[in-house]
């Protein structure tokens, strides 16, 4: 990290995905202080953090960003917030709301109220490129207006919006980054990637949501968190980020590389019912944060071997996530049966 700005931190939902690769790199990097905070929801793994046990700066506190007297007592000492945690499956908000509205704007603000009360030196909001919602053509700018279209897209520009608040009524110095659809090691096997891979080596159906022409712009984790670690570093306060990979792919086409890297059977693909809402394409302008230094270095395709690899090598710290909790939920939700359930959402 060479001589940073902040060196103690806070990183909350820091055991789910892109949170633990972030704290990781937090610790290669020298910071002297790193609390992990998690509640350790179905996405929350001890599993993604093992291997940060070594390190003396690490500490883990299970906690929710609900709870303000939990969030003051594990900020002690810490500069900086840089917060993750939430509920972040499009899917799941479809069926349920409520929790994406607790964790992703309550839990924001109880996060946001801590941080003015104990002064904190600066929070970081890691948001999504979801809340400009639906972009048919070009590419969104961080002043486009907020256009969310799920219930997880919505509840994610709240945050952000409250985030503003706090920024502009108590002075707090804040940033959001928006980044685009992340893969890599440590994915929770329901989103894109890591379920189509780990299909494959179960040789079980591939499922496509409608005719699979939706366009995602993919970003390697490790160039996330990258992204993160220079917004946090050198944004300006109030400002926001975008961060997206330059990698613009149709999930069709995502699948077919996918299995032409693991040689697998194009016979798996199965076309379902599509998602209700479903958001057609996300494609983001990353001029400011190339601005301040920061650009992808991983390729698509680098990337996607990479993660294959990695789940390849790493059966046992998925199949149990596919054998227990998730398998239920899978077969209760999901497929073309479950999805037509949706008209009673929570149901
Ligand atoms: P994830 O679902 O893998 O991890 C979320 C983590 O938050 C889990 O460890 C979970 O236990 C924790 N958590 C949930 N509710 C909590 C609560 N009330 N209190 C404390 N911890 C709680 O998600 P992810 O993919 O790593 O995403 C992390 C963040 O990045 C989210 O805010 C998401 O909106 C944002 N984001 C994700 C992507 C992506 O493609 N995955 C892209 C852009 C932005
Ligand atoms: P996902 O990984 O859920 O991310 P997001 O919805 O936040 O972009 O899905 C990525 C794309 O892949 C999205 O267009 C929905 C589609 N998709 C499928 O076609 N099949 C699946 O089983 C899943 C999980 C997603």
């Amino acid at each position: 990290m060479g001589e940073t700005r902040y060196r103690r931190f806070l990183v909350t939902g820091g055991a789910g995905f892109i949170g633990s690769n972030f704290a990781r790199m937090l610790l290669q990097g020298g910071a002297e202080r790193v609390v992990v905070f998690d509640k350790i929801t179905y996405a929350g793994n001890p599993a993604n953090l093992r291997d940060l046990a070594d390190y003396p700066a690490y500490e883990f506190v299970q906690g929710d960003i609900c709870d303000p007297a939990a969030v003051g007592k594990a900020l002690e000492g810490c500069q900086a917030i840089v917060n993750f945690a939430a509920e972040s499956h499009v899917d799941r908000s479809l069926l349920s709301a409520s929790e994406f509205i607790q964790t992703n704007i309550l839990g924001t603000q109880v996060l946001l109220e801590a941080a003015v009360r104990l002064g904190i030196e600066r929070f970081v909001q890691v948001s999504t490129d979801e809340v400009y919602g639906d972009v048919a053509e070009g590419y969104s700018r961080e002043d486009d207006p907020l256009r969310p279209r799920s219930p997880y897209s919505a509840s994610k520009a709240g945050a952000e919006l409250m985030v503003n608040a706090y920024a502009e009524t108590y002075g707090l110095n804040a940033i959001v980054t928006r980044g685009s659809n992340t893969y890599g090691p440590y994915q929770f096997p329901e989103k894109l990637i890591p379920l189509m891979i780990t299909n494959v080596f179960e040789s079980l159906p591939l499922p496509v949501y409608g005719d699979g022409q939706q366009a995602r712009d993919w970003l390697y984790v490790l160039d996330h968190c990258r992204g993160i670690l220079v917004a946090m570093e050198r944004g300006e306060p109030g400002q926001i980020y975008n961060i997206g990979g330059g990698n613009e792919r149709r999930n069709l086409d995502v699948i077919m590389t996918l299995l032409d890297l693991m040689d697998g059977p194009t016979e798996l693909i199965t076309h379902v019912e599509d998602r209700l809402g479903h958001d057609r394409r996300y494609a983001l302008s990353t001029e400011r944060l190339q601005a301040l230094g920061w650009r992808p270095e991983t390729s698509f395709e680098e990337g996607l071997r990479e993660t294959v690899e990695w789940y390849r090598a790493n059966g046992s710290w998925w199949r149990p996530l596919k054998d227990g909790r998730f398998t239920a939920y899978y077969q209760q939700n999901y497929g073309a049966r479950a999805r037509l359930n949706l008209e009673t959402p929570g149901a």
